[in-house]
């Protein structure tokens, strides 16, 4: 396994740089250095409360599963469009026990820089607290975190040499005049029906057919692959406060619509606790907008039972843009948000005296936003 993945991390490395990335000057980049000027060499000094480029999170990558073996391994799932590899970490306590999965991907959309961060510092927690804090401890138990930081690669790439507000993937149509798929479209669910777009040219087009992109593909086949054992489907984005639960291609509800929006809301009370940041928790098609062929509808509907898209800070003052310095803040309430819905995933599953036994709570829909630009 080592020295497959050691290969293809190296074609990953080498390929796109052939493949477009040296296209750009270099001034578009950002070296492998901090502010100092001196380059990260190891963990300890990365900084988490800041946003890297791809490559950097290459590194991070590679530098996690190398510190910790005894609990990370990386896998890869698949190619970007434009040849790069995608790697999830799976991080996993040895055991007999057969284990359920929580799965979570960031940077779907590229501009969503907070995402990757996110992701980033998630596994920082799991892992700088797996031994002493007896919560996580329990969690590894029985379940194992598989985490995608940058699902849009070739996306975020392009957000640091080119433009900085791209959304879609980097995939080429109608003879190289128009780029890019919203991969949040492109999933096989209710494909293109509504809140998606079959023109190239618009942000939310939904490829060529269901599951078209090399990117989504990917993730499909992977979760599709373990579909039996993955209990809890997390995607995150930016921006808005919003705990989104299915569905978004129509506004009937979902099988455990009730249990779900409980365990989101009990989500958003944990977050507020930490920093007192407002959350809004509900269907997307209810509180944000429809759309059709989204990642968290796709995976309810293969029978995923907890699936949430989240979109982090801000609530509109610097949207996509949210600077550096709320990154800690930002990535602080909302592991408290993500531990409460796995406090409540993990009960239900494992406890004798279970905090997922629904009762039918009335859900109190806060008033739609309008906001201006697609999260
Ligand atoms: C692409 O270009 C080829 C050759 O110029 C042409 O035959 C074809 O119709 C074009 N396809 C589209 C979708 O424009
Ligand atoms: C999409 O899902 C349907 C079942 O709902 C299946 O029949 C079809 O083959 C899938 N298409 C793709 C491209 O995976
Ligand atoms: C919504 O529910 C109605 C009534 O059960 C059903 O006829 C319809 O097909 C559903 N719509 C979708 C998009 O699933
Ligand atoms: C975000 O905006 C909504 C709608 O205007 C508002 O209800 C909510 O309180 C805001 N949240 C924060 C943290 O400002
Ligand atoms: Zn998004």
């Amino acid at each position: 396994m080592k020295p497959l993945l050691g290969t293809l991390y190296l074609l990953g490395m080498l390929v796109p740089r052939g493949l477009g990335y040296d296209r750009f000057p270099a001034r578009h980049r950002r070296e492998v250095v901090d502010k100092t000027g001196s380059p990260w060499r190891s963990l300890e000094t990365y900084s988490y409360d800041r946003y890297h480029p791809m490559e950097e999170i290459y590194q991070w990558m590679n530098q996690i599963s190398e510190k910790y073996t005894e609990v990370v391994t990386q896998h890869f799932l698949g190619m970007t469009y434009e040849t790069r590899p995608l790697y999830y970490l799976q991080i996993s306590q040895p055991s007999n026990n057969p284990k359920k999965i929580i799965w979570m991907d960031c940077g779907i959309h590229a501009r969503e820089w907070i995402a990757p961060a996110f992701c980033q510092w998630f596994v920082k927690e799991i892992l700088q607290n797996y031994k002493d804090n007896s919560r996580i401890r329990g969690f590894l138990k029985n379940l194992d975190f598989y985490v995608l930081p940058v699902l849009n690669i070739d996306g975020y790439i392009y957000t640091w040499t080119t433009d900085r507000l791209w959304r879609k993937s980097r995939s080429s149509h109608n003879n190289g005049t128009c780029f890019g798929t919203d991969l949040n479209r492109n999933f096989n669910i209710s494909w293109c029906s509504t809140g998606a777009s079959q023109n190239c040219e618009d942000i939310t087009f939904c490829g060529t057919g269901p599951a078209s992109e090399p990117e989504t593909q990917a993730v499909s086949s992977l979760i599709e692959s373990q579909k039996e054992n993955v209990v809890c489907f997390l995607t995150i984005h930016s921006y808005g406060q919003l705990i989104l639960t299915p569905y978004g291609y129509t506004t009937n509800k979902s099988s455990n619509h009730e249990e779900l929006i409980q365990v989101g809301q009990k989500a958003a009370n944990a977050l507020k606790a930490k920093h007192g940041t407002n959350y809004r928790v509900g269907a997307s098609a209810d509180i944000l907008y429809t759309t059709s062929g989204s990642s968290k509808d796709w995976a309810h509907d293969i029978g995923i039972p907890f699936s949430y898209t989240v979109e982090l800070r801000d609530n509109g003052t610097f949207g996509f843009i949210l600077p550096e310095t709320q990154i800690q803040a930002t990535c602080e309430e909302t592991m408290e948000a993500i531990l409460s819905i796995v406090d409540d995933v993990y009960a239900k599953y494992w406890s004798s005296n279970s905090a997922g036994k629904v009762t039918s709570t009335a859900v109190v829909l806060s008033l739609l936003t309008s906001f201006t630009s697609l999260l």
